[in-house]
C-alpha cells in the first residue's frame, strides 16, 4: 500500500472513531474503536491494512497487550502464520511468568507475560490497538527482550501524536494507521 492509499484508509477509518470527551476522566476524549469494529467493511479494512504492512517481513510471533490489543492482534498472528503470545493484567496468567511496571495516561499499572511465551532469538511483532504515552508498549518490548526475543515491528491502530509516544520508542520500527494530532 503506498502512502496516498493509506492517507485514504486512515482518513476513512477516523471518520469511523467515536470520540469521546471526559471519558474516562476529565479531559481525556477517549478513541472508541468499538464502531469502527461492528463496521464490518471498516474492519477487515483495518485488517488488511496491518497484513499488507507485515505480510513479507518474517515474524515467529505477535504479542499484544490486555485487553483491546487482542482484538487485532490474534487475527494477524493467524494471517501471518505466526503464534500469538498475551501479555495480561496482573494475576490472570496462570504458569511462570515476569513482571513489568508501566505508565498509563491515566495511571500506572503492571503488566505479565509466561516466561516461556518467547524463545531467544524470535522475530517478534508488537501490536496495540493505541499508541498513548507509549508506556504499556514500551513495557511490553521490556518484557519481550527480557525473553530474548527481538522486536522487528510494532504497530496500532491509533496514535495519540500530541503525547510524543513515538519518542519513547525511538528505538523501534513503528506504524499506526491513524493519527490524532
Ligand atoms: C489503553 C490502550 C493501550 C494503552 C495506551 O489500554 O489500549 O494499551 O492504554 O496507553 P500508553 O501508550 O499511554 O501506555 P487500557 O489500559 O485503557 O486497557 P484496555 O485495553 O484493557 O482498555
Ligand atoms: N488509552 C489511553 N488513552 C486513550 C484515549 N485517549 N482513548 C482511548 N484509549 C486510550
Amino acid at each position: 500500500m503506498n502512502e496516498i492509499q493509506l492517507t485514504e484508509v486512515s482518513k476513512k477509518l477516523k471518520s469511523i472513531i467515536r470520540s469521546v470527551p471526559n471519558f474516562p476522566k476529565d479531559g481525556i476524549v477517549f478513541r472508541d474503536i468499538t464502531t469502527l469494529l461492528k463496521d464490518k467493511e471498516a474492519f477487515k479494512l483495518a485488517v488488511d491494512t496491518f497484513y499488507q504492512k507485515y505480510k513479507d517481513i518474517k515474524i515467529d510471533k505477535v504479542v499484544s497487550v490486555e485487553s483491546r490489543g487482542f482484538i487485532f492482534g490474534s487475527i494477524l498472528a493467524y494471517l501471518l502464520g505466526a503464534g500469538f503470545v498475551p501479555i495480561r493484567k496482573p494475576g490472570k496468567l496462570p504458569a511462570e511468568k515476569i513482571r513489568q511496571e508501566y505508565q498509563l495516561e491515566y495511571g500506572t499499572d503492571a503488566m505479565e507475560v509466561h516466561a516461556d511465551a518467547i524463545k531467544p532469538g524470535e522475530k517478534v511483532l508488537v501490536h496495540d490497538d493505541l499508541l498513548a504515552t507509549g508506556g504499556t508498549v514500551s513495557a511490553a518490548c521490556k518484557l519481550i527482550e527480557r525473553l530474548g526475543g527481538e522486536v522487528v515491528g510494532i504497530c496500532f491502530l491509533i496514535e495519540l501524536s500530541f503525547l510524543n509516544g513515538r519518542e519513547r520508542l525511538k528505538n523501534y520500527d513503528i506504524f499506526s494507521i491513524i493519527q490524532y494530532n
